[in-house]
């Protein structure tokens, strides 16, 4: 089972990239931000302390993360036999989180694989940020600047209506950033130390993003 996590800051492209690459890979996306929106849409009680913390840019608590993620790991474990692995997006984001994520997947001796990092300066992240615009049925991602729909407001894939996350206002998304540099970006020294890091920079196209993450992990796990 491989275990791949996905960080950088917020709108550095994670979610971009983890479409391909668990089409690639065969790998289960994970990604808590999209589990906590959901719960956030149904209203379901994790929803509702959720959203406090996601309106204000700031982080759900680590204890909720972490019973969140184990219980979605053990579900697709059980239901899933022919599974190749995990891909986190978005998690861990403090150090508390990642020993949490060790010590889970030591419990079913396996451990994190590999850290990709993709690294975007500030004003980048911000432009992207104020361009995002997400399907409300498919969850497809276009941008008005970068990747914009055919047809305005309306998903090119099934035709739903696209709609701006409610955090990617610019008052909640500077607090995401600070959030980030405080909270997440000690991970990046965490993974590197246990070399487990892998950099690569995430200015470029989306493609060519994805060619270099996949030209990365095939030097170390002969993937392709
Ligand atoms: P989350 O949903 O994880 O948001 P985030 O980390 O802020 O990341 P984003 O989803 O904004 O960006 P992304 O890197 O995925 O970029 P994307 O590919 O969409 O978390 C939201 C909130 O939930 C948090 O603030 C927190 O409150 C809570 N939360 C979540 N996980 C948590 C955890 N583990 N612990 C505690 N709290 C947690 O791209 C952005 C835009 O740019 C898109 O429009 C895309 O089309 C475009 N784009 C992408 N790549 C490129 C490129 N190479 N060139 C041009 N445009 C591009």
């Amino acid at each position: 089972m491989l275990n791949m996590l996905l960080l950088g800051a917020p709108g550095a492209g994670k979610g971009t990239q983890a479409e391909r690459l668990k089409k690639r890979l065969k790998l289960y996306h994970l990604s808590t931000g999209d589990i906590l929106r959901d719960a956030v849409k149904k209203g379901t009680t994790l929803g509702k302390k959720a959203k406090e913390f996601m309106d204000r840019g700031e982080l759900v608590p680590d204890q909720i993360i972490l019973d969140m993620v184990k219980e979605v790991i053990e579900q697709k474990v059980k239901k899933d036999s022919s599974l190749q692995g995990f891909l986190y997006d978005g998690f861990p984001r403090t150090i508390h989180q990642a020993e949490g994520l060790d010590l889970m997947l030591a419990d079913r001796k396996e451990q994190v694989d590999v850290a990709i990092y993709i690294e975007v300066d500030r004003d980048t992240v911000l432009k992207r940020i104020s361009g995002r615009r997400t399907c409300s049925s498919c969850g497809a991602l276009y941008n008005v600047y970068f990747k914009p729909p055919e047809k305005e407001g309306i998903c090119d894939i099934c035709g739903a209506e696209l709609y701006t996350r409610e955090d990617d206002n610019k008052k909640t998304v500077i607090n995401r950033f600070d959030t980030y540099i405080k909270n997440t970006m000690p991970l990046i020294r965490y993974y590197e130390e246990k070399d487990k890091l892998m950099r690569v920079e995430g200015k470029s196209t989306p493609d060519e993003v994805f060619e270099q993450i996949i030209k990365t992990l095939d030097k170390r796990f002969n993937i392709k």
